[in-house]
């Protein structure tokens, strides 16, 4: 992994990490469980204190979905704990989910730091699975807080093509065509299309699709 950023596929690194809730080593901590790095600018800006309240408030949802969060921004753990307390103090929130206080080595090694960007750490979320893959990497810029019902809808849908094999239509479980519906995988065959037609509701044989299984 030395001096080339990870991408979509490849095994996340593994480092050890200072955070609020001690020192831990990635992906171990996590070892059987879906989870979600995400970095923000600094600590005690505005943007990035609504985003955690977001994050926060459905953690509890992450959680029934076996999925953690984990934080990361360049500020001392005094500096996240200080601003824990004042999200606390001021907004009725208890962050629970740990936050990372990076020196800058993890995120050089994530790529979250953008050249043209400024020094901080941009908006970046890693959707990391059990396994330890990473299975998704978003970036937004410092202007734009996330939306964190997308990101929720992202686990969700990652969780049930697992399952199923499937693949998930745009919008899922929105789709303007499809509903609720997903996407049976093209056939790599002449024999396996023609079948696709017979098995399934299709547009083509290459765009078939089906109710989720019970
Ligand atoms: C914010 O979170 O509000 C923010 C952080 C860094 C740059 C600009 C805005």
């Amino acid at each position: 992994m030395e001096g080339k950023m990870p991408l979509i596929g490849d095994e996340f690194p593994h480092i050890e990490v200072q955070t609020t809730h001690g020192w831990l080593k990635l992906p171990e901590a996590f070892k059987g469980k879906w989870f979600i790095l995400f970095s923000h600018p600094a600590d005690f800006t505005p943007v990035c204190t609504t985003e955690f309240y977001a994050f926060q408030q459905r953690y509890p949802e992450f959680r029934e979905l076996n999925t953690e969060l984990i934080g990361l921004s360049v500020d001392q753990v005094f500096s996240h704990i200080k601003w824990i307390d004042w999200i606390r103090d001021n907004m009725d929130t208890e962050i629970e989910f740990p936050v990372i206080a990076d020196t800058g080595k993890v995120s050089k090694l994530l790529g979250l730091i953008h050249p043209g960007a400024g020094s901080h750490t941009v908006r970046a979320v890693f959707i990391v699975d059990p396994k330890g893959t990473i299975r998704a990497i978003l970036y937004y810029p410092a202007e734009l807080g996330r939306n964190f019902d997308e990101i929720l809808r992202m686990i969700k849908a990652f969780q049930v093509a697992d399952a199923q094999k499937v693949a998930m239509p745009a919008n899922w479980p929105n789709n303007e065509l499809l509903g609720d519906r997903v996407i049976v995988p093209p056939a790599t065959d002449v024999k396996a299309a023609a079948k696709r037609l017979e098995e399934y509701e299709c547009y083509d044989w290459w765009l078939c699709h089906k109710a989720l299984d019970e």
